[in-house]
């Protein structure tokens, strides 16, 4: 058993209520989902971390006719939610998540670097349970989404992801990296490679049927990238399919 997750603070995830995915990163999505799953009407999604529901408007508008659950942890993000009546808000971190519904489709917007605890591999089990936990969730043929942020060393390494993760998390720098602009300082966060990404997927039984490179970012120094050993980042989407019997 993984150990609990750390949670940001209020203020920390205020600054999270922000409209993340626009025209051109849903048609990315549109296009996985519309070419794996056969007839994309009355889905249900569970969008993990959901925060203040613009995302699941959006799909809410574009797939009439389905359902969302919003599984968020933030009181004040839920409370930003549109009301809609097809939209379902749960309250609580994913990790004490019951349903006995399964679902089409789970996704997970720049959530998963944030499954953090204490340590660096205590962390790594705990977004590897994340991903086993979802696929138990998924109805047979369902698919896991993942967007997030691929911080990629040297030949695809997770060496900035590792470096990040242990300033952020440290309670002792928490002043420091909070001066360099790190918004979890003393919670810690935990970017991966797609690579990473991709063998977990893999690892815990999901096919990846498609990938997409969405875009490059960063304004970091030159010293700051070496000193993290950064060799890209880039905002990417993942799709794991769940074996169909
Ligand atoms: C970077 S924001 C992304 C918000 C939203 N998915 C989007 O794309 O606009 C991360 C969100 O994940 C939520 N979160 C953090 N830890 C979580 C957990 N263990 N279970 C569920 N949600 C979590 C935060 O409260 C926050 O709303």
């Amino acid at each position: 058993m993984p150990e609990p997750v750390k949670l940001l603070n209020a203020e920390q995830v205020a600054a999270f209520d922000v409209e993340y995915i626009d025209d051109s990163l849903f048609q990315h999505f549109n296009k996985a989902v519309n070419e794996f799953i056969k007839s994309p009407e009355n889905l249900h999604l569970l969008d993990v971390g959901g925060g203040n529901g613009s995302y699941a408007d959006r799909f809410l508008e574009h797939y009439a006719g389905s359902q969302v659950t919003i599984v968020e942890p933030d009181e004040a993000m839920l409370g930003k939610n549109n009301v809609h009546p097809n939209k379902h808000l749960r309250h609580g971190i994913f990790q004490k998540f019951n349903n006995s519904e399964t679902f089409d489709l789970i996704q997970f917007n720049w959530v998963l670097h944030h499954f953090v605890t204490s340590g660096y591999s205590s962390t790594h089990q705990l977004q590897r349970q994340g991903l086993l936990d979802a696929y138990d969730m998924l109805a047979p043929g369902g698919l896991i989404i993942i967007f997030e942020n691929f911080y990629e060393g040297k030949n695809d390494s997770n060496t900035p992801g590792k470096h990040i993760f242990h300033l952020t998390a440290s309670k002792w720098l928490k002043k420091l990296t909070r001066r360099l602009g790190a918004n979890t300082a003393g919670v810690g966060v935990c970017f991966n490679s797609a690579y990473h990404w991709q063998q977990q997927l893999q690892d815990v039984g999901f096919e990846v049927v498609h990938t997409s490179h969405c875009y490059n970012f960063g304004n970091l120094s030159l010293w700051k990238k070496c000193l993290l050993g950064i060799k890209r980042q880039r905002v990417g989407l993942l799709v794991g399919q769940k074996q169909i019997s």
